[in-house]
């Protein structure tokens, strides 16, 4: 459904990514790692049309849609969020969802009815991710992209997150960015490991610490023999 295709891109001198290239199918969910200044954001800003790739093409449904406006890229269905959270922090839950277009009936789906005349600035971490996450739904996107969803959350948060990305499974392709491993291993069917701009892994979340590059990666070359079965 979505193709990345030999994706480059430099900043000045620095090249952040390099020969990018990695399917996702029709519901699949794929988790990114890696560490940070890894280029997983900005890889996200390429997809989502924020960024211009130098090289390298994204397709999606066979339609090349490589620095397209994210306005009309998000309107065929591919949507992200941002690792700060953006949200009309004086407007209620419910006006939040007006203003992204949607229908309030979705703050049940995502636990948040309750707060609906909540304004959301008094709302916490969790809720505002959850609010945020239901702001992108409401463009009803095909592929979600998530960029640490849950960095900052607390052990209830995260698990309530967990549970909402869990009931989103089957209706829609996700990447998910995230540091958190044991929560991102609970929701992603396929690890992506991006460091220094390439990607050093692409499999199954069991199989990511058996690639010795990858914890090189993680752990340095000092560690990186000492994690065997
Ligand atoms: N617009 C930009 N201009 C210059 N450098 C940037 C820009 N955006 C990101 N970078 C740099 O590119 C590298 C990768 O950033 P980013 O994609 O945000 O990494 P990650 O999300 O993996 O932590 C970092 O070194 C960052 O400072
Ligand atoms: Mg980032």
């Amino acid at each position: 459904m979505l193709k990345v295709a030999e994706v480059s891109k430099r900043f000045g001198n620095f090249q952040v990514l390099t020969n990018i290239s990695f399917d996702v199918k029709n519901g699949e969910k794929v988790g990114i790692i890696g560490p940070n200044g890894a280029g997983k954001t900005t890889l996200f800003n390429i997809i989502s049309g924020f960024l211009k790739p130098d090289s390298g093409e994204i397709i999606y449904k066979e339609v090349r849609i490589t620095a397209k406006k994210p306005s009309w890229i998000a309107k065929i269905g591919i949507v992200r969020t941002f690792q700060i959270i953006k949200l009309f922090e004086n407007l209620t839950v419910a006006q939040n969802i007006e203003a992204a277009g949607g229908d309030v009936e979705i703050l049940k789906e995502m636990n948040l009815w309750a707060k609906r005349n909540e304004i959301a600035k008094n709302l916490s971490q969790g809720e505002m991710r959850r609010l945020s996450i239901a702001m992108a739904l409401c463009l009803d996107p095909k592929i979600l992209l998530l960029d640490e969803p849950f960095s900052g959350l607390d052990f209830q948060d995260s698990a309530q997150l967990a549970q909402t990305i869990q009931s989103l499974d089957g209706k829609m392709a996700m990447i998910i960015i995230e540091h958190r491993l044991a929560e991102l291993f609970g929701v992603a069917e396929r690890v992506l490991v991006l460091n220094a701009g390439k990607i050093i892994f692409d499999g199954l979340p069991e199989d990511v610490f058996e690639s010795r590059e990858v914890r090189e990666a993680y752990l340095g070359r000092k560690y990186a023999n000492s994690l065997c079965k």
